[in-house]
């Protein structure tokens, strides 16, 4: 087993993200050395459960602790209040306590609902994300927000809840279908575009060898947002780039379209409003990039359906919204722009 690298996140909770090669049959003792001894509550879905479960669990179990697990079936669908409730009636029947943990093991829906289940059982436990998926390892396992999705809407529901550890494998990542891998790249292009032009390069010129130094590079950033803005009230809008677009999309598909995909679409869409409204046009690079990973870019919707589905976004401050768009590839910035511009602004790019 390889111990890559040890990154530490201070927010109002501060934690370790350890990165290893190799070493999910360490986790129990990781988790003891980190938080203790406890009894863990384990989410995850159906397909990382029959691959890495037992391996954790085992792990756990050699090193003094009991794990009791709860599967929900694998996708975007599952992450709304329903298997949230259920998961909690779990935790209840298994004697959880407030100085015991959940345990997250899989991709964002997973890592966000766990998260969200710790957050709100008995007012508040430990969780412990173990992503693998490239993008819970690149962002959504690091820095608190946890969510579910409504009808009305995606993540509407959630809370500010740090993790007390963070552990990848990056060999779980070798089992990914090559989509759920490119989802992933979405979000590391993104940090590109908001806040590290050389990141950016990095992914668009080389095929990547090694995986690795970009999930730390990506991490750090995110540690670094967080620990500028943990609670978004200003420049933790920047992840955001895309996602206002691309959370409306991921609804009008029913959620058939992944957060990755959607994103990718919607930054496309941002960079186009970016040079309708009188910024620099960063399309050619961005949408460049976007291809060689092979994302779809075509979009099935109309302005007036994805300015429904993003009215509805969190997001949205009355008549405003907050929209990110980039200044230079690896500045961007947050623009607060009337509903009635927006409208305008999508039905000016709608013809990409
Ligand atoms: N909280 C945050 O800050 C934040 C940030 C970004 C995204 N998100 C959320 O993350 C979610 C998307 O996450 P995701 O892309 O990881 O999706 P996901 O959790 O649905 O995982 C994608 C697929 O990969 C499978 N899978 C997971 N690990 C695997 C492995 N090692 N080998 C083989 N298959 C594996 C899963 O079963 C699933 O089918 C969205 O709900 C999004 O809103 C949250
Ligand atoms: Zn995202």
């Amino acid at each position: 087993m390889n111990e890559y690298c040890n990154i530490r996140v201070t927010a109002s909770a501060s934690y370790n993200v350890i990165i290893v090669e190799n070493g999910l049959s360490y986790i129990g003792d990781y988790i003891k050395k980190e938080i203790g001894s406890c009894r863990l509550a384990m989410l995850t879905d159906n397909k990382v459960d029959s691959l890495y479960a037992d391996t954790v669990i085992k792990s756990i179990e050699k090193s003094g602790m009991i794990c009791s697990k709860y599967v929900i079936p694998n996708g975007e669908q599952s992450k709304n209040t329903d298997n949230v409730l259920k998961f909690i009636n779990f935790m209840a029947e298994a004697h959880i306590t407030r100085s015991d943990a959940v345990i997250a093991l899989g991709g964002g829906v997973i890592g966000d609902m766990a998260g969200f289940a710790a957050a709100i059982y008995q007012r508040g436990i430990k969780y412990i994300q173990v992503p693998t998926t490239l993008l819970a390892a690149v962002d959504s396992s690091v820095g608190g927000k946890t969510a579910v999705d409504i009808p009305a809407g995606k993540n509407l529901i959630g809370a500010f809840h740090q993790p007390c550890m963070v552990f990848l494998d990056t060999a779980t990542l070798k089992t990914l279908d090559p989509k759920v891998i490119r989802d992933g790249f979405a979000e590391v292009i993104k940090y590109g575009i908001i806040l590290d032009a050389n990141l950016f390069n990095v992914v668009s010129e080389a095929t990547v060898a090694d995986i690795k130094p970009i999930i730390k590079r990506c991490i750090e950033i995110k540690r670094d947002v967080v620990a500028a803005d943990e609670f978004d009230h200003g420049m933790r809008g920047l992840l955001n780039f895309g996602h206002t677009i691309g959370h409306a999309i991921e609804k009008l598909s029913n959620y058939t379209v992944s957060h990755g995909e959607a994103v990718a679409k919607g930054m496309v869409r941002a960079a186009a409003i970016g040079a309708e409204y009188g910024l620099g046009d960063f399309s050619k690079p961005i949408i460049e990039v976007l291809k060689r990973y092979g994302f779809d870019l075509s979009c099935h919707y109309n302005a007036e359906e994805i300015y429904g589905a993003a009215l509805s976004d969190k997001k949205r401050q009355d008549d405003e919204i907050t929209l990110i768009l980039p200044q230079e590839i690896g500045k961007c910035s947050l623009y607060k722009v009337s509903t009635k511009n927006l409208l305008s602004l999508l039905k000016r790019t709608e013809q990409l």
